[in-house]
């Protein structure tokens, strides 16, 4: 599948007259997680044949087999299976391709860094396949200036040269996993260029694979701090409404309560609610991004640094107020059975990547707790099989995700069954209902 009907460096033309007939493109994909596999699969049901890279054999392994997993519509196996798609591990198969877009990780440190590596270990070993009037895209998320500055010269190690040779651009993905309504195919997008020519190129590619507007940015970096601002803008809102939370506890007032009274306000207000903390690949993640290229330019940002600082807090929060709540109980921390509730960073998905509800479980674990775990999305991570297995003899309930799995559990019946707390990390519960079954309802700011 690799090659047959691929075309040759040689009998390759231009960029230009390639996307005279873009539906015939061969698109080459680089990373294949929850960005990279919905994008094959939505370029193969374009008609595009497709090959898809990634460094992990086993991923590869279970995308053959159709036994990888995910609930976002382009993610399903059988979208896989009917295409003209081939996935693995070689890299010479980009040489075949006119566009590769790179979709690998850009995660942190464990003390908050960038790590690029990924990034630039993928242009590495892109470099030495890339052929002349190729289209290489990054939609990894990036600060500004890393695919001018990092990307372009490790491609051009090849000893081709980036705007002359082949063209470069920056389409960051917006892709939101569990999302029923939003996906690959239909969110907009912005999309910058190196020059005028991989601007075009771009573009004519994502217009050939989106259902959506593509908004072209006057520079690379334009593109690139997009993504990055949108996620900043949400962590700092997160943010404000958590440290809201926090204050509003001390002095008893309901946060819920006031932001459904300030939504009421049909302009300049935003609603956001707190809960115990914020997860994912991408907005506990990307702000680091820029807050370390600004502190490298002479630029600190307060802001940003302060919003990431208070929802990595929240974890230690909730952790506080549960043990305020068994002493009240004359319940200890250390022995006591609890009913931890979701492990993954969101509803609806298996991601645990910068859960906070690891750190609580952490926590929890290390202070003695008796832990019964259960998370219908990882069931590899649970202590028991079920739900009803997680909650019986449990003393306290803690729910880190909001699963709606765990929307229908009749209190009354768990406090007969001696359960005595309900730690609520995402505000999930009808707090009146726990209440009604005399259970002790701790929220976050309410
Ligand atoms: N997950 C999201 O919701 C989301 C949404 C929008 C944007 N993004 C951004 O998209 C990028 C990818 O995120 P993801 O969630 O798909 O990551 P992921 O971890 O799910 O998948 C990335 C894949 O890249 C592979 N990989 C790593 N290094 C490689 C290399 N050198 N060569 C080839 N393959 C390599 C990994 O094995 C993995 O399969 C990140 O920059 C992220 O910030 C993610």
């Amino acid at each position: 599948m690799y090659t047959e009907g691929m075309k040759t460096t040689e009998d390759r033309s231009s960029m230009s007259a390639m996307r005279q007939s873009t539906d015939t493109l061969r698109v080459g994909v680089v990373g294949l997680g929850y960005v990279g596999v919905p994008l094959v699969n939505l370029a193969a049901r374009k008609q595009h044949p497709v090959v898809g890279i990634d460094v992990d054999t086993k991923k590869i392994a279970s995308l053959n087999t159709g036994a990888y997993k995910g609930t976002e519509l382009y993610i399903q196996p059988e979208y896989l299976h009917k295409q003209q798609v081939s996935v693995g591990v070689d890299f010479s198969a980009l040489r075949a391709v006119d566009v590769i877009v790179i979709c690998v990780p850009t995660p942190v440190t464990k003390d908050f860094h960038p790590n690029l590596e990924p990034v630039k270990n993928a242009c590495k070993a892109i470099a030495p396949h890339l052929q002349k009037g190729q289209l290489v895209v990054l939609e990894s998320t990036v600060n500004p200036g890393v695919t001018r500055s990092i990307v372009v010269p490790l491609l051009e190690h090849a000893g081709l040269q980036a705007g002359r040779d082949f063209s470069v651009a920056h389409c960051p993905e917006r892709i939101n996993p569990g999302d029923t309504k939003w996906n690959v195919s239909n969110i907009p997008r912005v999309v910058g260029g190196l020059n005028q020519q991989s601007l075009e190129l771009a573009q004519q590619f994502y217009a050939s694979v989106l259902d959506a507007p593509l908004k072209p940015m006057q520079t690379l970096e334009e593109a690139e701090a997009v993504k990055i601002v949108e996620n900043s803008f949400r962590d700092i809102n997160i943010a404000f409404v958590n440290e809201l939370a926090r204050s509003f506890t001390r002095l008893n007032i309901d946060v819920v309560n006031v932001i459904e009274g300030a939504s009421t306000k049909p302009f300049s207000f935003l609603a956001h609610y707190p809960g115990m903390g914020v997860g994912g690949h991408c907005i506990p993640v990307d702000p680091y991004y820029l807050i370390e290229q600004a502190r490298a330019n002479g630029f600190y940002h307060d802001f940003l640094s302060l919003a990431r600082r208070i929802n990595n807090d929240m974890p230690s929060f909730l952790f506080d107020r549960l043990g305020v709540a068994l002493n009240e109980h004359k319940l200890p921390v250390n022995g006591t059975p609890v009913a931890l509730l979701g492990l993954s960073y969101k509803p609806g998905v298996g991601d645990t990547r910068e859960s906070p509800a690891l750190v609580l479980l952490e926590k929890l674990q290390s202070a003695g707790a008796d832990l019964h775990i259960f998370d219908p999305y990882i069931p590899e991570r649970s202590t028991g099989t079920s739900l009803n297995s997680a909650l019986k003899g449990a003393k306290v309930l803690v729910l880190a995700t909001a699963h709606p799995e765990f929307g229908a559990l009749d209190f009354m019946a768990l406090k007969q069954d001696g359960l005595e707390i309900v730690v609520d990390g995402r505000n999930f519960f009808d707090k009146s209902a726990v209440q009604a079954a005399g259970l002790t309802y701790v929220g976050v700011g309410r």
